[in-house]
């Protein structure tokens, strides 16, 4: 019996995941859909995140905080340990998650109209971010081979070459839980570097490593070119923190952190609800072992689903080397988003991700969840083969 067997009744209590189904899937009820779509996984986190944050709360007064220097450490110690990355505490930059890092790295290390170089399909505010903040998205495709995502370099120079200005990287890659190599992170710095672009590499996937897959940090094989990247990371995807609401940006050019902290100062942003570093100093330093068992948790579950659809007619499933997240190849099947999406909601009752929210080229997968129970797990195929057969 594994802790993360409790199956925890989430249902009315303002989970976005379990509560907010109707909206999102355009539903007039959604309370017998089984909800296996975006990144928040089913599991309690470690007891010291917990008990750390009750004991914030004993004496009940919330005033102004700041980020401890335990805290700022237990950064530092992590990094060290989990990605053998050595990072400087002055680098460390708060924000409130790493979409509102993205905004800010956009907003104040480029300029209005410039272009923004993104490798799809990927996670939509990739897309969004720079274009709300009225920069051009530029696309440049990831290629399928054997059976997984690879960079074209021929094809990855190209873009560059358009007076491109930032690369947003997803390191893991979201979807599909690619662990890019040391050679591929390499040329991607190499040719960032020709074209004088600058790199937002995005890690919140970075601490979910599945059977001994090995996370490089960009800025740890960057060389000389680490003043070039921005690195975005969380502990909120490692230990479901998400609505705690904490993620760092590491920053080793001085100037591009005083113009990062500039942007905050004009725009009030600055100090982080108090609760958000204690959790995540408790998790840091106290919930290696939990993650160590989530991900051998996590395993299995995707073994289970992919032994159990990829049975089925036209269904692919590569396993991914990082994340909680599967990538359903359904292209075979020939059938259209639409119909697939109609068919899982109301015949199977299953509430999956449809592909092309990650862009054109995710059209013909499904993303699904499997940071839930095994009996959860079991549940959702059971779901998936009502829907398809
Ligand atoms: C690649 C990637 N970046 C960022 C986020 C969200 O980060 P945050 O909640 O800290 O804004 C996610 C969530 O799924 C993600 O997959």
């Amino acid at each position: 019996m594994s802790i993360f067997d409790n199956t925890i009744n989430r249902r009315h209590s303002n989970s976005v995941k379990w509560d907010a189904m109707e909206k999102v899937y355009g539903l007039k009820d959604a309370s017998e859909i089984l909800p296996m779509w975006v990144a928040d996984m089913d599991f309690a986190p470690p007891v010291a995140v917990s008990q750390a944050l009750q004991e914030q709360t004993s004496n009940a007064i919330f005033g102004y905080s700041f980020v401890s220097e335990q805290a700022l450490q237990s950064i530092v110690d992590w990094q060290e340990t989990r990605h053998g990355w050595h990072i400087d505490k002055q680098s460390i930059l708060f924000n409130n998650g790493v979409v509102s890092a993205l905004a800010n790295v956009i907003v104040a290390l480029t300029h209005p109209e410039d272009k923004v170089l993104i490798s799809t399909p990927v996670y939509p505010p990739f897309f969004n971010i720079p274009k709300s903040n009225g920069r051009e998205v530029v696309t440049c495709p990831l290629v399928v081979k054997n059976g997984t995502f690879v960079y074209d370099f021929v094809a990855f120079e190209q873009a560059l070459a358009q007076d491109v200005k930032a690369y947003i990287l997803c390191n893991p890659h979201n979807p599909g839980g690619y662990v890019w190599d040391e050679a591929t992170l390499k040329e991607i710095v190499r040719l960032c570097t020709k074209y004088d672009v600058l790199i937002i590499s995005d890690e919140i996937h970075s601490d979910l490593m599945l059977d001994g897959a090995v996370h490089i940090p960009l800025a740890k094989v960057a060389g000389d070119e680490v003043d070039r990247i921005i690195t975005c990371m969380a502990p909120t995807k490692t230990f479901n923190l998400a609505g705690i609401q904490i993620a760092y940006m590491i920053v080793t050019d001085k100037q591009k952190r005083a113009q990062l902290e500039a942007l905050n100062m004009a725009s009030g942003h600055g100090s982080l609800n108090s609760f958000a570093p204690i959790a995540m100093q408790a998790a840091y330093s106290a919930g290696a072992a939990w993650l160590d068992e989530l991900l051998t948790y996590i395993s299995k579950n995707m073994e289970y689903v992919i032994t159990e659809l990829a049975q089925l007619p036209g269904i692919r499933i590569a396993k991914p080397q990082g994340t909680y997240l599967l990538w359903i190849d359904y292209r075979d099947m020939a059938i259209d988003e639409k119909v697939m999406m109609q068919r899982l909601l109301e015949i199977g009752q299953l509430a999956l991700e449809p592909g092309t929210k990650y862009g054109e080229e995710g059209r013909g997968f499904l993303r699904m969840n499997v940071a839930c129970s095994f009996e959860t797990v079991k549940d959702g195929v059971s779901r998936f083969k009502r829907a398809l057969l």
